[in-house]
């Protein structure tokens, strides 16, 4: 029976046989140490010439990156940190020697990688994402099924919108137009009022004709559906839901979230202490405020700090590069890298803060959040935010107006903290037949695609809630990211089909 990497810790001190691939090799002299990888883990893998017959030898000789082989060897500690055992390898067996692969480990830019999306999969970071958003996923089903929910599969082709007619994705069905589901609210309202408490987890939609780095074109939406759920008991769930799914990832994913330098404390903030809520109305006070611009202000400053700090060390190992010695090279190569990405990021913060400066000191009460007016509001706290009763007008045509002020509509987005933005979108949906059909006219959405909808204000219509979460942007948020590209096997977006 082969052994997995992850297991390695149970087997100190026997012989085991791993098979995987090579992520990395080093050698030295008659000494090859090789980064191993077979999906569950990674571990280092020493092969000394000395210690391994001849025709060992000539075969380990051969192994490139991404070779495909297994290794039999004894397992013993190994006290550096990232790999805490080692196989000291008796005897390898090769399924595949690679010659030339695509990705070697030197920089390469975005687009490149995108295209070589089926391999760049392999690599630890990518490696560690897609373990993330599969215990984000665990959680998700462990959450709802735990509280009683029902899962349910909410159908893809629909004959109506639900967000809005612009990011509609029309198919041909059976001669007539059918739409890629935007959203499964709808059938789960339906399904709400047959079972209580549902929750959909299917794809999701939207023809979203720019790039941003919060927009796909296909994503993976978490839709739970609430029978007599108020806007308050909504907004209670969202919070314990979250709290419960970054727990999860926090006790199960250490190595993962090392891997991805995600800074854990601002993660552990969101598990213990309470989420901030204000109406939009207030949300709108704080983005015009004088201490925004003080905040945004100081980030601008501490940008241009931090650059030339960067610049100064940049300087300095540029010089000492020529005379290093091979060790070193490697190690001041790396920062370089490293340097290089940050000052990327901080040029596109410091040309971004005036704009958003602007922006805010000129928002204008009735208007929806821009993604950067988010990224700002989100920007005063540690914790994510829910922003609720937002202007009727900028909403679905679904939102229950507010009772005591019908300006507002109880909706509720979260905003992720750390300039991530909405994460979930939600509300308590209108309950009343005739305000729906005065909706659907004001939406220009044609009434007899929704007579089964208005059925549900026609028998037994309850007080109801509910809300999407959007998995590629909560995993971009819990691994850190930047662009939620990464967060999704193969993305599709604005311009990307392939691979
Ligand atoms: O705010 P949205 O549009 O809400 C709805 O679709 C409601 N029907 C949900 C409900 O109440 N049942 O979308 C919900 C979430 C957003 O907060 C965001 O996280 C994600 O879905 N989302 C996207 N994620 C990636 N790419 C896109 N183009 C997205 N559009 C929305
Ligand atoms: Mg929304």
């Amino acid at each position: 029976m082969n052994t997995r990497i992850i297991d390695l810790p149970k087997h100190e001190g026997n012989t085991v046989t791993v098979q995987g691939w090579i992520y990395n090799i080093r050698e030295s002299k008659g000494i090859k140490f090789l980064v191993i990888r077979d999906g569950s883990e990674f571990c280092q893998a020493v092969i000394s010439q000395q210690e391994v017959n001849e025709q060992t030898w000539k075969d380990a000789e051969q192994l490139t990156q991404e070779s495909s082989l297994a290794v039999t060897g004894k397992v013993v500690p190994n006290h550096r940190d990232r790999f805490p055992f080692e196989i000291q390898v008796q005897n390898i067996q090769i399924y595949q020697i690679v010659k030339d692969y695509p990705i070697t480990h030197k920089e390469h830019g975005v687009d490149f990688l995108m295209n070589h999306r089926h391999l760049w999969l392999r690599t630890p970071r990518q490696w560690a994402i897609m373990r993330v958003r599969n215990r984000i996923i665990y959680a998700i089903h462990q959450f709802f099924q735990e509280q009683g929910f029902v899962q349910m599969d909410a159908p893809i082709f629909t004959a109506n919108a639900c967000e809005g007619t612009s990011t509609l994705f029309e198919t041909d069905y059976y001669g007539t137009p059918a739409y890629l589901s935007q959203s499964g609210q709808l059938y789960g309202e339906a399904m709400a009022m047959a079972m209580g408490k549902i929750y959909t987890f299917g794809p999701t939609f939207r023809a979203e004709k720019s790039q941003t780095r919060r927009h796909l074109s296909e994503f993976w939406m978490i839709e739970p559906e609430m029978a007599f759920y108020d806007l308050d008991m909504n907004m209670d769930l969202i919070e314990s839901m979250l709290k419960y799914i970054v727990h999860a990832v926090l006790t199960n994913c250490r190595t993962e979230l090392n891997l991805l330098q995600r800074d854990t404390s601002k993660l552990q903030k969101l598990v213990d202490e309470s989420f901030i809520r204000m109406t939009y109305q207030e949300a709108v006070e704080l983005l015009k405020s004088d201490k925004t611009q003080t905040l945004l202000q100081k980030d601008l400053e501490n940008a241009q700090q931090q650059t030339q700090e960067l610049l100064a060390e940049q300087k300095q190992l540029q010089q000492e590069h020529p005379s290093a010695k091979k060790g070193r090279k490697a190690e001041i190569d790396r920062r370089l890298q490293e340097i290089n990405a940050t000052l990327k990021d901080l040029e596109e913060l410091m040309r971004n803060i005036p704009q958003w400066m602007k922006s805010a000191k000129e928002f204008e009460l009735g208007n929806d959040f821009g993604g950067s007016d988010e990224t700002v509001i989100t920007r005063h706290f540690e914790v994510p935010i829910m922003v609720h009763r937002y202007p009727h007008e900028v909403k679905a045509f679904y939102m229950k107006r507010d009772p005591k002020d019908s300006r507002w509509a109880m909706g509720v987005d979260v905003l992720a903290p750390e300039g991530y933005g909405e994460i979930v979108g939600g509300g308590e949906r209108e309950t009343d037949e005739q305000v729906l059909i005065q909706k659907i006219q004001e939406h220009n959405l044609p009434m007899s695609a929704f007579e089964w909808y208005l059925d549900l204000r026609r028998f037994g219509s309850v007080p109801h809630s509910g809300f999407g979460l959007g998995l590629e942007r909560l995993v971009a948020y819990v691994a850190g990211l930047h662009h939620v590209r990464e967060t999704i096997p193969f993305a599709r977006h604005y311009n990307r089909l392939t691979p």
